[in-house]
């Protein structure tokens, strides 16, 4: 997303010192290694917003902000990019170059949904070729009539590694453009190849319909089942859901949130056709939201396995925060709505749609289930159970319901009750400051990046690579040392990862590697969650580089032996490169 050319930008990072910048809004004192002052973002009496010379960055104790020169002039002056550039442009006495910032963008990521757009099309018209006989033979065979799979334009994509990549280059993508759509991956040797190959295709589109990424099933045993496009600027899982460009026109009053693409397809054909899926992740707040935005009621449908009923427990909780009236569907005799449709029919299902439980209820009856009511014992636990969800229940008058509703059931005061769930929400609220308090206090989970995505899979390797990434920002040679043993693609953290391969290039280019240049290529979230990780480790000191190394090799060996295929490819290519270095 380099918008203007490398040498002004990097001539204009040396020249826009983050400590004089600052200085003109923040009154800064020095104080050992670093400058402290005023919090401008928040209001604050003690200083403790500090400014990093050797590193080039800012950060907030006290409220979080950080980030480098660049996004710091956005921040206070709340301009974006290109006017930040230019006012630090102005400042340091340059001329700023002819940019396509913004144009360039929107350009890049429009070629990316055509690119998208004409794959799914190329996979429609294999699914209906000679050559797309297994595709069509499995669809049909799992129940999909042709009109549903035109529908939901399913296609096939061909068991060869490069039909796909063929067709779009001819067409005129560049192989930079592919990439971007994720419809093709980089091997170990550099060589490019579709990354669907033998797999029936489910194109992905969003609210506006427009095709932004695929997921893709494997039609025997194998794994991974689904294979999806991997997040990108045009592809986004967070953010949208599996088929709500059909779902938000529909007449339904309530939309129906399944696990899985063929559950979705299998509703919609069965005439339910406001229901909608995430996209290979478990739900998101911003997936609760954008539900909330179309329909005043979401009847969760999950597998009805232990792990859709966790993954209930999780929506359920996700989606009551946007306010919306949640209920979920109870189901038995049948794995999930498209195993259940295709047994018992969809009258019984619309049955099963009628008599979804209000959220509160649902985890009122998982609790009773549990419990055999004529036995006092047994009706004592499910009490203390009953009350421990009704202490959870937020609404007053939900509280007082449920109460009764237990109070018959077991023969007791509603009165009772309601005391003791009274008594358990104060606990409760009491244990909630205790947690925040001990958060402050525990390593692991004060390290936990806010944005989800960002989470760390691996604790024990991001605290190693938070520490390496901190003490190579600003040390030019060591950052060059360190990228010998290591790649960013062997951290467990995606964006730590990225951090120290983007210093790795700018130290082989000569460059400094401390944080001035990394609002280009960062987004913001991830450029004030960097900030935060080098604030938080700046007493590490450089001897515990090769302690650190260590560690991420070791866990990267543990995570590419149990899982990913792409820690695999990494390792891979990482030691391919270094020998290429070593006979270089
Ligand atoms: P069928 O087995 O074909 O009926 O699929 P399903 O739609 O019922 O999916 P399932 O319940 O197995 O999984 C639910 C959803 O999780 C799928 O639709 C995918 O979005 C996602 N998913 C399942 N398996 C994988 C996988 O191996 N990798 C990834 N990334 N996502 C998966
Ligand atoms: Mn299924």
């Amino acid at each position: 997303m380099v918008a203007y050319p490398r040498e002004f930008m990097d001539e204009l990072i040396a020249r826009s010192d983050i400590v004089s910048v600052i200085s003109r809004y923040v009154s800064l004192t020095r104080r050992g290694s670093g400058n402290l002052g005023l919090c401008p973002f928040h209001n604050e009496k003690t200083p403790s917003f500090s400014v990093s010379s050797d590193k080039q960055f800012f950060h907030c104790f006290g409220c979080g902000v950080g980030g480098d020169v660049i996004s710091f002039v956005m921040k206070i002056e709340n301009l974006d990019f290109p006017d930040a550039v230019a006012k630090l442009a102005d400042w340091a006495g340059m001329e700023v170059p002819q940019s396509t910032y913004g144009e360039n963008d929107r350009n890049r990521r429009k070629r990316a949904q055509e690119a998208c757009r004409d794959a799914a099309r190329f996979f429609h018209e294999r699914f209906k070729a000679d050559e797309g006989k297994e595709a069509r033979e499995y669809l049909l065979g799992r129940g999909l009539s042709p009109s549903t799979i035109t529908r939901f334009g399913l296609g096939y994509s061909p068991d060869t590694w490069s039909s796909l990549l063929d067709e779009l280059v001819a067409k005129g993508y560049t192989k930079t453009e592919l990439l971007e759509a994720g419809l093709v991956t980089t091997g170990k040797t550099g060589k490019i190849y579709d990354r669907f190959r033998g797999r029936a295709m489910f194109p992905i589109i969003d609210v506006r319909g427009t095709v932004i990424g695929f997921g893709g099933r494997i039609m025997g045993d194998g794994e991974p089942k689904y294979l999806n496009s991997p997040e990108s600027e045009v592809f986004n899982k967070r953010k949208n859901l599996y088929a709500l460009n059909l779902a938000k026109s529909s007449r339904a009053d309530f939309m129906i949130l399944a696990e899985g693409y063929m559950d979705v397809i299998a509703l919609h054909q069965a005439g339910f056709d406001s229901a909608v899926a995430s996209l290979g992740t478990s739900l998101t707040e911003e997936q609760a939201h954008l539900i909330s935005k179309y329909k005043s009621r979401v009847i969760i449908s999950y597998d009805s396995d232990k792990a859709g009923r966790a993954a209930t427990e999780r929506a359920i909780d996700i989606l009551k925060k946007t306010g919306i009236d949640v209920r979920v569907l109870v189901m038995q005799g049948a794995k999930d709505p498209d195993e259940y449709i295709k047994k018992f029919g969809r009258d019984k299902f619309a049955k099963l749609l009628e008599n979804a439980l209000p959220s509160a209820e649902y985890r009122l009856s998982m609790v009773r289930d549990t419990f055999d009511l004529s036995d006092d014992k047994q009706r004592v636990g499910y009490i203390k159970s009953a009350v421990s969800q009704l202490a959870r229940m937020s609404s007053a008058i939900e509280r007082e319901i449920y109460a009764g509703r237990i109070a018959t059931e077991t023969n007791v005061t509603r009165d009772a009750i309601l005391q003791e769930a009274e008594r358990e929400r104060k606990r409760l609220l009491r244990e909630k400051k205790r947690e925040e308090e001990k958060k402050i206090l525990d390593p692991v989970a004060a390290i936990m990046p806010k944005e989800k995505e960002a989470r760390y899979k691996n604790p024990r390797s991001a605290v190693a690579e938070e520490g390496l990434v901190t003490i190579c920002c600003g040390d030019v040679k060591l950052t060059l040392k360190t990228s010998e043993k290591i790649s960013g693609g062997m951290f467990s953290s995606e964006l730590l990862g990225r951090v120290f391969d983007v210093m790795t290039e700018r130290a082989r280019s000569g460059l400094d590697t401390d944080m001035s240049a990394f609002t280009e290529v960062f987004g913001e979230n991830e450029v004030s969650h960097i900030a935060t990780v080098f604030a938080r480790n700046a007493d590490k000191s450089a001897d515990a580089i090769d302690d650190y190394i260590t560690i991420i090799q070791q866990e990267n060996m543990k995570g590419a032996a149990a899982e990913s295929d792409d820690a695999i490819l990494a390792a891979a290519e990482f030691y391919r490169k270094k020998k290429g270095i070593r006979n270089g």
